[in-house]
């Protein structure tokens, strides 16, 4: 007779859709199916790249006879925190300079954003927290774990003009409480492939400092967006300029092609520097009862290149290629689109940076393309254009005409 089980009065969870959807893809056996559903970089081949500059570090690593396994510190790696800082913040960035700026190591920027949410939610006490609609569908999740109490949303999405909807934006964030952690994501938002303009920034720094709400900048695609690692960190180093204190989660998983070595930094930014010693004790003791200490491998790999300069000019030509691939598939898919006639405007496309794009496909326009076309895409349309190569291109393009027109809205 099977016994009872104490563990029989645990419901299932709901399923994560992109996972869920990866599921199915590989279940699929249709020779021509394609996944745009991923969260990762895809070649030409369609398959995961080791950036080579990774590869020959690795193996530079393995080589090297006086590294060990020993535990790192609590707060991970100093070559790498301090390489990883200056990156997001500038050469020239006077936190640093001022002794202003640290760094602590994480597990990826999930990692990041757990634990600064965790110490933010501890520490000061801060319970309420906004993250934008639609956003990356973890934020919620991260910080009601971490101890956040009171989630909120700011609209952030146009889906009729394909835009960020900035007053509805501005407007939200002036209602916020004092002391609102505000989640903002850096760069190549996703999923909507659409950042604030420069002047946005500016607007959305004036009301931030007149509501005293707190920034918390997701930087998950940093170079990755644009191609530029500098372009590409605007947002965060004009908060700096303008004098906020922030803290910013980093993630290495993209930018690196590190997804699964979860290499991570999370910097923070005070007015003081003498506040520093004190928070960084706090920090370890959120990350002493969490997980102990961070794993050396990823976060050794990426220190060594940031440290380098020629492996960083390298490492910079590798991004350039990832993101140089998006930018022409991007190209190429809304040339196809548009010679075909496809209802709908599509520089959208085009205009939209980073991995991913909101097609502004609907629901059952997904559905179609799932069922009829064996092409995998979140419900929400986003697709990832790294699942888009010169190979399944056109078949993509026909899919998307074919759901739109059988499909009208
Ligand atoms: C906006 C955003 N933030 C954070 C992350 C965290 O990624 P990871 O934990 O793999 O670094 C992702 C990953 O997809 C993301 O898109």
């Amino acid at each position: 007779m099977k016994m009872a089980s104490r563990f029989s009065v645990v419901e299932a969870g709901p399923p994560i859709e992109v996972f869920a959807l990866t599921k199915s893809f590989t279940d699929d056996p249709f020779p021509n199916k394609v996944n745009l559903g991923v969260g990762a970089y895809r070649t030409d081949d369609c398959v995961p790249w080791v950036l080579p500059v990774v590869r020959k570090t690795e193996q530079q690593i393995a080589n090297d006879l006086s590294l060990n396994h020993e535990y790192l510190p609590v707060l991970g790696l100093d070559s790498f925190t301090t390489a990883a800082t200056k990156l997001l913040l500038g050469q020239d960035s006077k936190a640093i300079s001022e002794g202003r700026a640290t760094g602590v190591q994480t597990l990826s920027g999930t990692g990041a954003l757990r634990v600064g949410a965790e110490f933010l939610a501890r520490l000061l006490k801060y319970k309420t927290f906004y993250y934008s609609t639609p956003t990356w569908e973890n934020h919620r999740l991260v910080f009601m774990n971490a101890g956040f109490t009171e989630p909120r949303e700011y609209r952030y999405w146009n889906a009729a003009e394909r835009c960020i909807d900035f007053d509805a934006y501005v407007a939200d964030l002036k209602n916020a409480p004092e002391n609102s952690v505000i989640i903002l994501q850096a760069c190549a938002h996703n999923p909507t492939g659409s950042d604030p303009t420069p002047e946005q920034w500016e607007k959305i720094a004036d009301v931030m400092q007149e509501r005293k709400l707190f920034p918390f900048f997701d930087s998950a695609y940093q170079g990755f967006a644009s191609g530029d690692v500098e372009k590409d960190a605007f947002a965060v180093r004009y908060f700096e300029k303008r004098g906020f204190e922030f803290v910013c989660a980093q993630s290495f998983a993209k930018n690196f092609g590190l997804y699964n070595e979860r290499v991570g930094n999370l910097t923070m930014v005070f007015n003081d520097k003498e506040v520093i010693a004190k928070v960084k004790s706090q920090v370890t003791l959120v990350i002493r009862g969490m997980y102990s200490n961070p794993p050396n491998h990823g976060a050794r790999v990426v220190s060594t290149i940031l440290n380098n300069p020629s492996l960083y000019e390298e490492w910079k030509g590798c991004i350039k290629t990832m993101a140089d691939r998006i930018m022409s598939m991007r190209k190429g898919l809304r040339e196809r689109l548009e010679a075909k006639g496809t209802p709908g405007t599509w520089e959208h496309i085009t205009k939209q940076i980073g991995m991913f794009s909101y097609t502004g496909l609907n629901l059952r326009q997904v559905e179609h393309m799932v069922k009829e076309h064996h092409i995998y895409l979140l419900k929400s349309g986003r697709i990832n254009m790294c699942g888009l190569t010169t190979k399944n291109i056109d078949y993509v393009a026909n899919a998307i005409h074919d759901s739109i027109t059988k499909l009208p809205e």
